[in-house]
């Protein structure tokens, strides 16, 4: 840095100095195009549910999506992520409701795509929210068997994809499971269909709150750790997204995501893939905890994070914020 005298000839803030500099030369920004939104549906009808580990986000029957949809077009929201919470007495431990042609997933599907509208839909190929036990896989003798699992979600992908899904995304996280979906749509002629591999999914305790929104918790006996990767793990993160891109995955998904920015930035940075960032439920309720307190500034904070995930990397964010972050940005210019 040049001198003069005591004081710098290279003054870094007057690119600072008026908001319309600072917008200027801002190296990342943050559009409504970037933002998913996760919708969590239910059985039944006129169900608006607040779900209370995360205040603000509600799980609804079928009956009510088409709003929502019609606010995510209107503001912009290139996809929306479909989670059920199904009836208990659906819920087996061979998991098959998962794979029913007229499940509440596929159901939802249809209904959207009746809308004819430009969004695109994104669908979990996971077993969680049909299975008995809370668990993404088939529990046989008290252990997640891979194989027989990965058959079961390649039967729900074909089911979603007939259903008019667009993206299937692999949330399970069991070996070689987006090659064998990939191979079961294709066989079928869903050649269009993409895939969103949660490639680099992690066994975290933030993802609690999504638990209570589809009723796995209570379910769920034991943890996810023979299956979900070791928080304490990067460089094998980046073997399992390896996997995942030669198996055929279109694009990638890192979560949780305020927690994990620095493997979002590495996988990015190392595959160059289109790489989303799921900024997950106990991330909305921790935020939104703080804020309801008035610890936090609500529109400040959720700006933050969200312009964060675009500095490290991610092409998109899946987050229960996307309606509200989106208002916030129009409502700024
Ligand atoms: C299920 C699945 C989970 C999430 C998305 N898909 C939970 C889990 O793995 O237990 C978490 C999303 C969130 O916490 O918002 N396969």
């Amino acid at each position: 840095m040049k001198v003069r005298g005591k004081f710098p000839v290279t003054r870094l803030r007057r690119n600072r100095r008026e908001r319309w500099i600072r917008d200027l030369v801002a190296e990342n920004t943050l559009s409504s195009s970037d933002l998913i939104l996760p919708i969590f549906i239910t059985y039944g009808v006129n169900k608006s549910e607040p779900i209370t580990s995360m205040p603000g986000v509600n799980r609804f029957s079928l009956d009510l999506l088409e709003p929502i949809i019609e606010s995510a077009v209107d503001h912009g929201l290139p996809a929306v992520a479909i989670f059920p919470e199904i009836k208990p007495e659906s819920k087996t431990i061979d998991a098959k409701e998962a794979y029913n042609p007229d499940n509440i997933v596929c159901e939802a599907i249809r209904k959207i795509k009746n809308m004819n509208k430009d969004i695109g839909i994104i669908c979990d190929a996971a077993l969680d929210p049909f299975n008995a036990d809370g668990h993404d896989g088939l529990v046989l003798d008290g252990k997640i068997d891979n194989d027989l699992t990965v058959e079961l979600l390649c039967k729900q992908s074909i089911v979603q994809a007939e259903a008019g899904c667009d993206i299937i995304a692999p949330s399970d996280m069991m070996d070689g499971r987006v090659g064998a979906i990939r191979a079961a749509l294709d066989e079928k002629h869903y050649e269009d269909v993409a895939i969103m591999s949660y490639a680099a999914k992690f066994s975290s305790n933030f993802y609690g709150p999504f638990r209570d929104a589809i009723g796995s918790k209570t379910l769920l006996k034991s943890d996810k750790h023979t299956y979900q990767l070791n928080p304490a793990n990067i460089s094998e993160s980046i073997r399992e997204v390896g996997f995942d891109i030669d198996e055929g995955a279109d694009m990638l998904l890192v979560k949780p995501g305020l927690p994990y920015l620095d493997v979002l930035a590495k996988i990015k940075e190392t595959y160059g893939l289109p790489t989303f960032s799921y900024q997950v439920s106990g991330e909305y309720s921790m935020l939104k905890a703080a804020i309801n307190n008035g610890w936090l500034d609500n529109d400040k904070a959720i700006i933050e994070t969200l312009i964060s995930f675009k500095r490290a990397g991610a092409d998109g964010i899946i987050t229960y914020l996307a309606l509200e972050a989106a208002s916030l940005i129009e409502n700024s210019h």
